[in-house]
């Protein structure tokens, strides 16, 4: 029997990370989800995934720090003894204008968002570059390729992970490592949920397929990137949006 892959998805227990690991599960992964927390209930997080007949570890870790992002990759390690796939998903917004948006609304979206990719993948790369074998996989936005007013600080963030990737591509691609990225538009989670229903409405509007987009069709095109179908894609990054931006 083949060995089962073993895949880290940081917030990986709610939203698009939890859609990817259920896809991962049905694909026979072990994984290890990360998640920061405290009302977390691990125990039924883990539950959710009984019926697959694999293993998982739900590990708490803020992504931002990057001591926790050492732990998060050694006790990973400690268990599986190897991180196959890598998904960058974890990540927060701050939003309003330039004009009132303060230093640490700023600090904390890049800290999170693009520093946390960073952190974790600086981590789990020695690992893949060991094996000469692995697949990264990283959540960007649309946002970051077509800017947004009132989310300056999270279009950085996701405009910088995508220059991260394509760095990560070149300098990796020579040991077998893929690293790509994933830009989804509007995706129906609890990001999104915030907006209010003329937003929403507005949003719907200017997307060709006229509707927001679900956190499954993220998952499936992670998926695609990190399995063999993709063998011969690094350093892309793949729009979920609809139609929004082309
Ligand atoms: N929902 C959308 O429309 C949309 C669009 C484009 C990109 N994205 C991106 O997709 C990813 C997932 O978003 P989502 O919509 O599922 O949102 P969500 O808020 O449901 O999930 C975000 C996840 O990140 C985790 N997280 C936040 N801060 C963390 C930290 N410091 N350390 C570890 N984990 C942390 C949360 O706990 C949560 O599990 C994010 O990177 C987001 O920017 C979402």
């Amino acid at each position: 029997m083949e060995e089962k892959k073993v895949v880290l998805i940081t917030g990986g227990t709610r939203g698009i990370g939890s859609e990817i690991a259920k896809k991962f599960a049905k694909e026979g992964c072990n994984l290890v989800l990360n998640y920061v927390s405290d009302s977390t209930d691990v125990e039924k997080i883990k539950s959710e995934f009984d019926e697959y007949g694999i293993d998982v570890l739900v590990l708490k870790a803020d992504v931002s720090v990057f001591e926790d992002c050492e732990n998060l990759v050694k006790e990973a390690i400690a268990k599986f003894g190897k991180i196959d796939i890598l998904v960058n998903n974890a990540g927060i917004t701050k939003d309003t204008l330039i004009a009132m948006m303060k230093e640490d609304a700023f600090d904390k979206v890049i800290d999170v968002n693009l520093k946390g990719t960073f952190n974790v993948t600086k981590n789990v790369v020695p690992y893949m570059m060991k094996k000469r074998s692995g697949n990264i996989i990283n959540i960007s936005s649309v946002v970051g390729i077509v800017g947004n007013a009132g989310q300056s600080n999270y279009a950085a963030s996701k405009a910088g992970i995508i220059g991260f990737t394509k760095s990560l591509a070149k300098e990796l691609a020579p040991r077998n490592i893929r690293v790509n990225a994933v830009a989804p538009g509007f995706i129906d989670t609890d990001m999104t949920s915030v907006l209010s229903d003329k937003v929403k409405e507005n949003i719907n509007l200017q997307i060709p397929l006229k509707r927001m987009g679900k956190a499954q069709e993220v998952a499936n095109v992670v998926s695609f990137l990190a399995g063999n179908e993709s063998s011969y894609i690094t350093g892309q990054v793949i729009n979920v949006d609809g139609g929004m931006v082309m």
